[in-house]
């Protein structure tokens, strides 16, 4: 019998690198994406490596995309042990420059999208009395960080309800994982959406914490790295909570615990504003 992942947002970056991972690892591999004629890359790769890896339409702020791909991959297998929610955006700009349409967006995409694909797998996972279930968080949703309150919001929201679903659904044999992954080298960055207007009282902070935050990107860790992280943490026995991935989010996290709030708030204006 096949095991069985789905992937949101695999069109690029994380997703793409998870999809092929969890193919190579055996996995029929639903890689989905809102706009399906970006799938052409990755089944050329599965053609030329023998990877069962489908595309399917998915688009996590649309409900009747979710259940159609649910529906037909359940048809299909009769099972689903895998789920990687992935498919996010960035949103940048500081509080006073954001909408409340702005920050309802990206909780629509970065975590009622997670909801949204999470409750239409479960009926299935809980019959079979199995299943993973990985959320992509960030170091962003343990650190609160200036000019991306909105993004930080999303991601500190998906890690109350990881930390929270994984109690209800361990009864159940249902397993859920948070991978933070740092800064990691994908088109998160050229597809962010800023509000920052030229006029803003932020800008001169915007532009500062934008540069370097780019920057860091042009460095970062690559997506293979948080597919190498994401098969570990499935394939082991008793997956943690949390995994961060890179160095930059391991540094961060580890200041964080090591340190009292005012001392890692103290750390952090270190780190940007002198
Ligand atoms: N890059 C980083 O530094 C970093 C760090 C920590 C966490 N993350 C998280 O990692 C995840 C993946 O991001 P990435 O870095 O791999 O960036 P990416 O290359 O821009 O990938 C984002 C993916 O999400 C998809 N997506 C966006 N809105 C969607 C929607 N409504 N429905 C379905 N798919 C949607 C995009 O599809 P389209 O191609 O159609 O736009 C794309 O496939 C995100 O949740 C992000 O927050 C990234």
């Amino acid at each position: 019998m096949d095991k069985v992942a789905i992937v949101t947002g695999s069109s690029s970056g994380i997703g793409f690198e998870t999809a092929l991972a969890l193919a190579r690892e055996g996995y029929h591999t639903y890689a989905t994406m809102r706009d399906i004629r970006k799938g052409s890359k990755i089944l050329d790769i599965a053609k030329k490596e023998d990877l069962k890896i489908e595309v399917v339409e998915l688009d996590v702020n649309n409900e009747s995309t979710i259940k159609k791909a649910v529906e037909k991959i359940v048809n299909e297998k009769n099972r689903i042990d895998v789920l990687v929610n992935n498919a996010g955006y960035f949103l940048v700009g500081c509080l006073e420059d954001l909408s409340i349409g702005d920050l309802k967006d990206q909780f629509e995409t970065n975590f009622f999208g997670v909801v949204r694909t999470i409750q239409a797998v479960l009926p299935t996972m809980r019959s079979q009395k199995s299943g993973i279930i990985v959320n992509i968080s960030s170091v962003a949703g343990r650190i609160g960080f200036p000019v991306t309150p909105g993004y930080i919001s999303s991601k500190f929201a998906l890690e109350g309800l990881s930390e929270s679903m994984r109690y209800e659904l361990f009864p159940f044999g249902i397993k859920t994982i948070i991978i933070e992954p740092g800064v990691i080298k994908t088109n998160l960055f050229a597809t962010l959406k800023n509000t920052t207007k030229a006029n803003s009282p932020y800008k001169e902070m915007a532009d500062k914490v934008m540069k370097g935050l780019v920057m860091m990107s042009e460095m970062g860790t690559p997506p293979q790295e948080v597919a190498k992280t994401i098969i570990k943490a499935i394939t082991s026995e008793n997956p943690l909570p949390r995994y961060p991935v890179g160095n930059d989010a391991i540094m961060f996290l580890e200041a964080k615990k090591d340190k009292t709030d005012i001392e890692f708030e103290n750390y952090i204006k270190k780190e940007l504003f002198s």
